[in-house]
């Protein structure tokens, strides 16, 4: 059983999908963290995340230790990987160590932009998650801050902007819900009302 769970940055994705993967007994693999690992990569090297051929370089010696490492979450890093992500030989790179994963038994919920569409199109459930660009600017921004991060709303509320625009707009996998993917608007709802309904959904698909 494979578990899809896309929608743009900071919609509640990483923290539905890791209840959904708890409750269930299945893996989990937040997919940002590949991109994020390529782009720190780069980062550490002093190389542009925008030089095609060293991010696909970098994607391609990818191993699983580099999505363990530390500081992935930090912003800049976010900001290399998402320039990353839209070099589709970074893309390429990095299918056959998300279709391994997602085929473990006994099931495993994936976060990213591209599982339902690109990854795993057969994905017995996809969900796509959205909110509005202030609700998770604002939550984004709570997050940065609870980490001691110093990060401005209007800043973050930016980035968000110039994040969205690049994942939508680029060529190879550009995020858009699956045709047979539910959308669940979290803007209004809190945790557990959006984990009650994507719990209901997911059992409502293994019965
Ligand atoms: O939530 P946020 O965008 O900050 O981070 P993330 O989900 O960790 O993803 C980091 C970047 O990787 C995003 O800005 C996307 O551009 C990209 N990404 C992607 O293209 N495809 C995925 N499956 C996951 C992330």
């Amino acid at each position: 059983m494979i578990v899809a769970i896309d929608g743009p940055s900071a919609a509640g994705k990483g923290t539905l999908s890791r209840r959904l993967a708890a409750t269930l007994g299945y893996h989990h693999l937040d997919t940002g963290l590949l991109y994020r690992a390529v782009g720190a990569r780069l980062l550490a090297t002093g190389a542009d995340p925008a030089d095609a051929e060293a991010a696909a370089a970098a994607a391609r010696k990818l191993g699983p230790a580099d999505i363990a490492r530390e500081g992935l979450r930090e912003e800049d890093v976010g900001r290399a990987a998402s320039v990353v992500a839209a070099n589709p030989a970074v893309r390429a790179a990095l299918v056959e160590f998300q279709r391994r994963f997602a085929a473990q038994p006994p099931g495993a919920v994936l976060d990213g932009r591209d599982i339902g569409t690109v990854i795993c199109p057969g994905a017995e459930v996809k969900l796509y998650v959205v909110a509005s660009a202030e609700v998770r600017a604002r939550r984004r921004h709570d997050e940065l801050r609870g980490r001691g991060e110093p990060a401005t709303y209007a800043a973050v509320f930016r980035d968000l902007q110039e994040r969205d625009a690049r994942d939508q707009a680029r060529g190879t996998a550009p995020a858009k819900p699956a045709e047979d993917a539910i959308v669940l608007d979290t803007t209004d709802l809190t945790a557990d009302e959006v984990f009650a309904q994507a719990i209901g959904i997911v059992r409502s698909r293994s019965s």
